[in-house]
């Protein structure tokens, strides 16, 4: 049984763990419970055999309307232990375990997606959108700059114009927009958002995943390296998929290719032992 939380709630299905933030009534702002709850759901979920891939949505239509203005902003305004305290439980869930995960992630955006929760948004690995949802970066108008990791993830997601632009007039964009400047993988009807989702999920099952979690975390991690630190640590992580792959992925697909001739690595996965 996943846990059960005030403010998240997860939904497995055949591999897919639907993990939603749940504050509808307030368009899933995020206030400081429910961080420390993801926290704790995302523990959970990297631990739990039953978990392939993570959705990260939001309940009632949503994605998220960032951080909550009036539990997270104001009341730890004048708190400052307490306001270090939960921008740390924030960033953690948002930013560094996100970032790194151990399993596929994907966020699923309907609705609105606003300010703070641009930080998860662009630490998953995939973005699925609704073509109508709104995106918006707020923050310029009502007072702060977009904080957290919001700043920094844009602009290694999108070319500097784009983050510049929508960072400084704060103007909402719709689903296609944020699949032109390179947001969101795909854009898709509202009514198709789920199956699409599964369908991409289903997709990344079908890899290994030792050699999954070793190349999205090296697409990652080379991009703050130079050319010479990026060839030792590619090495390095090559070796350690070979080490410690229950798969033997590398000598399945290899004999897969060359000795039986059952598959093209070009166009699939090779068949999984596991
Ligand atoms: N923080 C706190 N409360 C929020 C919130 C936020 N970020 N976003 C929405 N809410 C609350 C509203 O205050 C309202 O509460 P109430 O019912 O007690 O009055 C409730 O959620 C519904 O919001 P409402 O504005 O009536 O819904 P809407 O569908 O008309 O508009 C938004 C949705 C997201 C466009 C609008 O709520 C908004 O602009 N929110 C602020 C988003 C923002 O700038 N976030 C950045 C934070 S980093």
């Amino acid at each position: 049984m996943a846990p059960k939380f005030q403010h998240v709630e997860i939904v497995r299905e055949d591999g897919i763990a639907w993990t939603y933030l749940n504050r509808p009534e307030k368009r899933n702002a995020m206030n400081p419970q429910l961080h420390i709850e993801m926290n704790q759901a995302l523990d959970y979920l990297e631990a739990d055999d039953e978990t392939k891939v993570v959705v990260i949505s939001g309940a009632g239509g949503n994605f998220s309307a960032g951080q909550d203005l009036k539990e997270y902003f104001r009341a730890l305004d004048g708190d400052p232990a307490e306001g270090k305290r939960i921008w740390l439980a924030a960033n953690n869930w948002q930013w560094n375990r996100l970032y790194m995960f151990n399993k596929p992630t994907i966020a699923m955006v309907h609705g609105y997606c606003v300010g703070g929760a641009f930080t998860h948004l662009l630490a998953t690995d995939f973005v699925m959108t609704a073509e109508d949802a709104t995106f918006s970066l707020s923050e310029v108008n009502w007072g702060i700059l977009p904080g957290g990791m919001v700043s920094k993830a844009l602009v290694d997601t999108v070319l500097h114009r784009h983050a510049l632009y929508y960072a400084c007039l704060g103007d909402p964009f719709d689903g296609k927009e944020a699949q032109r400047i390179g947001i969101a993988n795909f854009a898709i009807p509202a009514s198709d958002l789920k199956d699409e989702t599964a369908k991409l999920a289903m997709r990344l099952m079908e890899k290994s995943p030792a050699a999954l979690r070793a190349t999205k975390q090296a697409i990652r991690q080379v991009r703050q390296m130079s050319m010479s630190q990026a060839e030792d640590y590619l090495q390095e992580k090559k070796n350690a998929i070979r080490a410690k792959d229950p798969d033997h992925s590398y000598e399945s697909g290899i004999s897969q290719f060359l000795d039986d001739k059952s598959y093209k690595p070009v166009y699939g996965a090779f068949k999984r032992q596991n």
